[in-house]
């Protein structure tokens, strides 16, 4: 199958260009998503059956300080994909984010809670979504979250750039969701492109735990536990978003179809075994 990825230094266009062989990535400045002429440009010369796009401005402190910036890139510019998918006859893979849900439920959510986003990020990634559903007739529109891939920006490296810079970590308790690692979405992300049912899915390592539960596991496993870390709240930490307290995600709709990603603890191991 002939495959485009937009976004191609991100994270996961990196992970799923190591496994795609014959898939061309695309970036910019080439190729700007916020640029309807260059992504048609693309897709022309390249005539793909399926494009995963990934590209987005996933800096969520920046899209609260520049609403409108992350619109451009994560609302227009999927408006942009999507259209141009169509044009070409190719499905779509489109990665959202657990942000698009507000963060009040106590259990994980599933892939039919209805999205209620809070902040400009989650808007931003919510009007992709409608952009997607409503302009393409064949799409898998995937939501994950905290995504971790070496060398990206990403909570693991913050944390042990942190814990070494400062001798000590303050994290936030009451900021719930599941981590996320590359290859393991990557890999769910291949199979279940093969599958050919279209629809909404779900895609993270299994488990889900606070940010402070998650620094206290990675300063555990990097031999680094004589780190002090202090529990604090979200009020303790402004910060420019509001981020959903517990935005946990159910992945159903992939486990009925036989894909499911091991526990993010046993990711996590493995990750920072490599590093
Ligand atoms: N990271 C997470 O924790 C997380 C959580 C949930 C969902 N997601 C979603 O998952 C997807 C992949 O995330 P990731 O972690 O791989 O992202 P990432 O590492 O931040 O990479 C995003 C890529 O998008 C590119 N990009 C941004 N604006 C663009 C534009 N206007 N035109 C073309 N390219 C543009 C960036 O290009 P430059 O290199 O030029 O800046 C970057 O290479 C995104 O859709 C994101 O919203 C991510």
């Amino acid at each position: 199958m002939r495959i485009l990825i937009t976004g191609k230094s991100g994270q996961l266009a990196r992970a799923l260009l190591a496994r795609l062989p014959g898939a061309v990535g695309v970036g910019r400045p080439e190729v700007d998503i916020a640029d309807a002429a260059s992504v048609q440009v693309a897709l022309d010369a390249h005539r793909p059956e399926l494009v995963i796009h990934c590209a987005a401005m996933t800096d969520v402190d920046g899209a609260a300080r520049d609403p409108q910036a992350a619109y451009r890139a994560n609302g227009l510019g999927t408006q942009t994909v999507a259209l141009a998918a169509e044009r070409v006859g190719a499905a779509l893979v489109y990665l959202s984010t657990n942000e698009v849900f507000d963060g009040n439920q106590r259990t994980p959510y599933t892939e039919f809670d209805p999205p209620s986003p809070i902040n400009p990020y989650g808007w931003s990634k919510r009007a992709g979504e409608w952009f997607v559903q409503n302009l393409t007739r064949r799409f898998y529109l995937v939501r994950t979250s905290w995504i971790t891939g070496r060398g990206g920006r990403n909570f693991v490296h913050r944390i042990l750039q942190l814990a070494d810079e400062h001798g000590r970590l303050r994290v936030v308790t009451d900021e719930i969701a599941c981590p996320t690692f590359v290859d393991d979405l990557a890999e769910a992300l291949v199979r279940l492109i093969a599958t050919g049912h279209y629809g909404i899915y779900h895609l993270t390592n299994a488990g889900y735990c606070s940010r402070y539960d998650y620094a206290l596991k990675i300063l555990e496993l990097s031999g680094r536990s004589h780190i002090p870390v202090e529990p604090i709240t979200l009020a303790e930490f402004p910060r420019p978003s509001t981020p959903p307290k517990f935005s946990a995600l159910a992945n159903n709709a992939a486990a009925a179809l036989g894909i499911t990603l091991r526990p993010w603890e046993v990711a996590l191991a493995e990750f920072l075994q490599k590093a």
